[in-house]
């Protein structure tokens, strides 16, 4: 007798944690899904140790009035080795621009001089809108300085987008 007059506020009491769990649920699948849309730094990492990469290919640019005139010389990780050999690039994937003067020495032979810029490429799906690479350059020798951030779609993508059936890359891996 005694239970059943307490039955409704108990039933409104379960009702009650029925929705405070759903809310919880819901905050908690929600906050989980944004952590994983930004589990990724926005900001694209400098590429340390990228000289011990795999080299893909080098190249002249004679023409100065292009940004990345000079040699270049492009490395990849392992996971972008694995793209190059596929067509299709996995989530980690890092590939470097290698940008230096060329200089001609006294006897006529085309050189390496200074590092004058260093691009990077790095596939992680929080780039999505950017074909799922994140694009950016660093200056000079400078691991910091930074010359594109937000402008990677004006300053990069439109170019590279050209190349969408080839997962936004130019260069292809030779033996
Ligand atoms: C006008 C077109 C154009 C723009 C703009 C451009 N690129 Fe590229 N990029 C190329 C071409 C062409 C290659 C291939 C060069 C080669 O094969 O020697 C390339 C190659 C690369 C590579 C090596 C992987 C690949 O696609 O072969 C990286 C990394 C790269 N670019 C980064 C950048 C970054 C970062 C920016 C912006 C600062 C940028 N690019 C802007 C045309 C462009």
């Amino acid at each position: 007798m005694y239970l059943s007059i307490d039955i409704p506020i108990f039933r409104g009491i379960i009702k009650l944690m029925k929705y405070v769990l759903t809310f919880v649920l819901l905050m908690t699948l929600g906050y989980s899904y944004s952590l994983y849309k930004t589990s990724a730094p926005k900001e694209v990492p400098y590429p340390e140790g990228f000289r011990y990469w795999t080299h893909i290919k080098t190249a002249i640019i004679k023409n100065k009035k292009i940004p990345q005139h000079g040699f270049h010389h492009i490395y990849a990780n392992t996971l972008a080795m694995k793209g190059y050999k596929e067509g299709k690039f996995p989530e980690g994937s890092v590939i470097v621009f290698d940008v230096l003067q060329d200089t001609t020495n006294s006897r006529g032979d085309v050189e390496e001089g200074m590092r004058r810029l260093t691009d990077v490429m790095v596939k992680n799906h929080s780039y999505d809108s950017t074909g799922g690479w994140g694009f950016e350059e660093f200056k000079g020798d400078s691991k910091l300085e930074r010359a594109v951030m937000s402008s990677s779609v004006k300053k990069c993508f439109n170019c590279h987008a050209t190349k969408k059936d080839n997962d936004f890359v130019f260069s292809t891996f030779r033996n």
